[in-house]
């Protein structure tokens, strides 16, 4: 069985175009079936299209409320029946209605090594604190900001040159790397989380 995978996304699209060459070999165990966004004019967009996976953008901007949104958001990737959600550089935050049909199932990839470093700012806030090391964690999303349970984590070094660019190009391609294997183990041998703990197969 093929799992279904949604993948949200809000900018470049080098995640979602790693999770697409993946998926190109049946034995991956999975297919993206939906790409969403939240605005327009997105490479990630484009990443998708070209290989005939359908998309759809739902622009905060455009509901009377951020709840408004996040309910239309749940439906719009429901529709597709997703075994899995992936948030690949979507920023934003996903609300109760989202987690309420979704939740369980639902992985963020965050460009840091948690519990440091949560928010937007991952890879500056590494730079600036002046760690030697930092990472990519992949998380089941819970409503708080990066805090849900840890499937994977990268390991990448922070040199002395570095800037805020130079560190997150390193820490995107270990990322890549980290979000292939993990939700391709996912896909094919289902994941069960204990606490804060999960155990892929
Ligand atoms: C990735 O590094 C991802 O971890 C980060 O945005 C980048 C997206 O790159 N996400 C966040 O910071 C979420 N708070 P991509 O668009 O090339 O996949």
């Amino acid at each position: 069985m093929t799992a279904r995978l949604v993948v949200l996304v809000s900018g470049s699209g080098t995640n979602l175009q790693a999770l697409l060459d993946a998926c190109a070999d049946p034995a991956y165990g999975a297919e993206v079936v939906a790409v969403g966004a939240d605005r327009g004019d997105i490479e990630g967009l484009s990443r998708a299209e070209r290989v005939g996976v359908p998309t759809f953008v739902l622009k905060v901007g455009d509901f009377a409320t951020r709840e408004a949104w996040d309910a239309a958001l749940a439906e719009s990737v429901a529709a597709y029946e997703p075994d899995l959600v992936v948030l690949a550089g979507f920023m934003k935050l996903v609300g109760s209605a989202f987690l309420t049909r979704h939740g369980g199932r639902v992985v963020n990839t965050h460009p840091a090594l948690s519990p440091s470093f949560p928010g937007m700012h991952g890879p500056a806030d590494a730079l600036e604190y002046g760690v030697k090391v930092t990472g990519a964690t992949l998380f089941v999303v819970d409503p708080g900001v990066d805090t849900g349970q840890i499937v994977a984590q990268t390991v990448v070094p922070v040199e002395d040159d570095d800037t805020v660019e130079s560190l997150h190009e390193r820490i995107k391609v270990a990322e890549r790397a980290m979000l292939v294997d993990a939700v391709g183990r996912m896909a094919r041998e289902g994941f069960v989380v204990t606490g804060r703990r999960v155990r892929i197969g």
